[in-house]
């Protein structure tokens, strides 16, 4: 058996015990009329979360799985799309694309930084792009991207916006349609609460033109064979494979905890432990990584004692069992990483952390 670590990483969560539970009940058939009406409420829970009146798709999978279906789906087999990225999860963006269509362009902005919006003005004015696709939140330095400001460039140019909203769903402030985006990709593991297992998919009603004309390869993530499905099998099993029943039970039990927040609320609480966790840490002398004006509200990064980093988390792993993440890319070593989305976005979590690194930092000295 693994260790019981207290999750403090920017996904999978520590999710309720109640969430935890459903994952251990007996199995349902994943249709019928039962299902069916049990599967479009989750639907509409996640239409409240996204802000939308769009469709929104359930993958069995992960984040990826919705990503590819979002880019695949639109981009097959030349569609020219933009990617303004500032790390791991933009350059993985692109890797995305890039099996889909060969006119993929990027705008690379230093890591750690946030996406220029006259960059990518200037790139959109002089490019003809069918879509432009960024990473809301840039889970490897915790860099919140200005997604709202990019959707409004993006409508004045008539140009189709895809986000990556995997780990800033139900953390950061997002509003899919007042602000004009036009897929939207999460997962069920970070700030929605719940088991790894979903990929989730909210697709805006101006896409549909776009998704029926692309000539998507493959079935599995082709968001036309959803939709196909949604229609032609609506009444009896509304998607066209087995659903993972248990996961998405388990998406309805967080969905209700975070829909009975309340978003907004919800947000304050990120933002204010956000606020609380970084002074937090200034405390103790360590170096955040990300400036406060661009920093994000579920994972927060920080420089670590030089060359130490690993043996920091060691420490803070055996001694406290708590787990840590360090980072990725040429970030490996330098800084870690501490998640704080849903029920971690709290002063109980974050001052055991705090105590932890303050005893870990003594200890490595
Ligand atoms: C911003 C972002 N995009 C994409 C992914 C990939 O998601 P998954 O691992 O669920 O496929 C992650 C995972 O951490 C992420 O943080």
């Amino acid at each position: 058996m693994m260790k019981r670590l207290r999750l403090m990483i920017p996904g999978p969560i520590e999710v309720a015990p109640e969430v935890l539970a459903v994952m251990a009940e007996p199995l349902v058939a994943h249709y019928g009329k039962e299902w069916t009406v049990f599967y479009k409420e989750i639907l509409g829970m996640l239409r409240r979360i996204f802000q939308t009146d769009g469709d929104v798709f359930l993958f069995p999978g992960s984040g990826s799985a919705g990503l590819d279906a979002a880019l695949g789906s639109t981009l097959f087999p030349d569609g020219k799309v933009l990617i303004p990225q500032n790390g791991f999860f933009g350059e993985r963006l692109e890797e995305i694309a890039r099996s889909y269509t060969t006119n993929v362009h990027t705008i690379d902005f230093p890591v750690g930084r946030v996406i220029d919006l006259g960059a990518v003005e200037r790139t959109l004015q002089d490019g003809n792009f069918d879509a432009v696709a960024c990473v809301h939140c840039e889970t490897s330095t915790g860099v919140l991207n200005p997604i709202q400001e990019l959707a409004t460039l993006c409508r004045s140019h008539g140009i189709l916006f895809i986000v990556d909203a995997v780990s800033s769903l139900a953390v950061e402030s997002l509003e899919m349609d007042a602000w004009g985006i036009d897929i939207c990709v999460s997962a069920s593991q970070k700030g929605l609460e719940s088991p790894p297992g979903l990929g989730v998919v909210a697709v805006g009603k101006r896409v549909w033109d776009r998704i029926n004309h692309a000539k998507s390869p493959g079935w599995y993530l082709n968001l036309k064979v959803w939709k196909e499905y949604t229609e032609k099998w609506g009444d009896w099993h509304p998607h066209p494979v087995t659903q993972a029943v248990n996961n998405i039970k388990a998406l309805r039990v967080g969905m209700e905890r975070i829909l009975k927040e309340g978003l907004d609320a919800r947000f304050e609480r990120h933002r204010k432990i956000t606020q609380q966790l970084r002074q937090g840490l200034r405390e103790i002398g360590l170096t955040l990584y990300v400036p406060d004006e661009i920093a994000s509200h579920g994972v927060t990064s920080v420089l670590g004692p030089d060359s130490k980093v690993d043996e920091l988390l060691a420490y803070v792993r055996k001694q406290k069992g708590i787990l840590l993440a360090g980072s990725l890319g040429l970030l490996k070593g330098k800084i870690f990483r501490i998640g704080h989305m849903g029920p971690s976005a709290s002063k109980e979590a974050i001052d055991e952390v705090l105590t932890a690194l303050r005893k870990g930092l003594r200890a490595i000295q």
